[in-house]
């Protein structure tokens, strides 16, 4: 599966053209479809992903576990604190070390610009999957379930995040300006994407005629919207303010009466894990609208598809 991805990390999505992206949502397409028919192609037999995580995981870690055998390969969990990344031994060090035994490493590190430190010593391409303040796997999968639902051009579509601007918030008002998606973001203003994100997604936009939109109103980010996304409302370092989250948030729970306010189509979305009753009612989550477990299950064809593009 040779392509122009080839030998290139996975880092950021602001590091791809819309061309490449929708590359890597059409080849996920293909490899579900191979895998829903029982065909376990190997387009990367005897390839190695080293797999180094600072935090648990479950739809992450297994994903792209379970991936890289169906792609046969191999991987290796190195589990948050097993290596001496961080502690006893540089980054350099161990970017360099790696690349003597996988073809690939995938990382989730709460630190992004370590992460790119890391990424420039390494010899094989790195994958990100997930730091401090983006999640590009996740929004590949949010995306391609997306499609599912609404076909392959989503251009003019809706997404409107309620809540903090998480990681996956982040990676998914990127994606969505590399390819012509509106993104509303629903908070309050101190929660809302901050300058920093929002002019690359403004710059994007110029591009790909996409319209991102920050609003505290919760009538103006529910007009018409096809996705309505949420994520959690406090996340590590943050556990000193989680009584003022809670209370900041509280209007934003995504609930029926915020669903009924969409289009009548609208699909619900979540990263996972979620907070059932906090940024979130059970009749959300398991409602029609309801794609997450899609979502979840997408993680797993898309980081095929990202494996099998970068590593063949
Ligand atoms: N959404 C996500 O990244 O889930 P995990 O933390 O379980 O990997």
């Amino acid at each position: 599966m040779k392509s122009s991805l080839t030998g290139k990390h996975f880092l950021a999505i602001n590091d791809f053209t819309r061309e490449e992206i929708m590359l890597m949502l059409e080849t996920t397409k293909q490899l579900k479809l191979e895998t829903k028919r029982g065909q376990l192609v190997p387009y990367l037999p005897g390839k190695s992903l080293g797999m180094i995580f600072d935090q648990g995981s479950t739809r992450t870690r297994i994903s792209f576990e379970l991936g890289m055998q169906q792609l046969g390969g191999f991987s290796l969990y190195l589990k948050p604190g097993e290596i001496h990344l961080g502690v006893k031994e540089s980054i350099y060090d161990t970017a360099k070390v790696l690349s003597r035994y996988h073809d690939a490493i995938m990382i989730r590190w709460n630190n992004y610009t370590e992460l790119l430190e890391f990424a420039k010593h390494a010899d094989v391409p790195v994958i990100n999957a997930m730091t401090d303040v983006n999640h590009p796997c996740q929004a590949l999968a949010d995306i391609y379930t997306m499609m599912e639902r609404f076909g392959d051009d989503l251009r003019g579509k809706n997404v409107t995040f309620f809540g903090d601007r998480t990681q996956p918030a982040h990676s998914l008002a990127m994606i969505c300006s590399k390819l012509g998606i509106n993104y509303t973001h629903c908070a309050p203003e101190k929660y809302q994407i901050l300058p920093e994100w929002s002019d690359q997604f403004e710059a994007n936009n110029k591009i790909s005629g996409g319209i991102f939109k920050q609003t505290a109103d919760i009538d103006e980010a529910t007009n018409d919207a096809h996705c309505i996304y949420t994520d959690v409302w406090y996340w590590i370092g943050q556990e000193g303010e989680v009584d003022e989250r809670k209370a900041a948030f509280a209007p934003y729970q995504v609930t029926m009466d915020i669903i009924k306010k969409c289009n009548k189509d609208v699909i619900f979305e979540h990263c996972l894990p979620a907070g059932r009753g906090v940024e979130v009612t059970d009749e959300v989550m398991d409602s029609r609208h309801s794609v997450i477990f899609d979502e979840a299950e997408n993680r797993m064809h898309t980081e095929k598809a990202v494996l099998a593009l970068i590593m063949s």
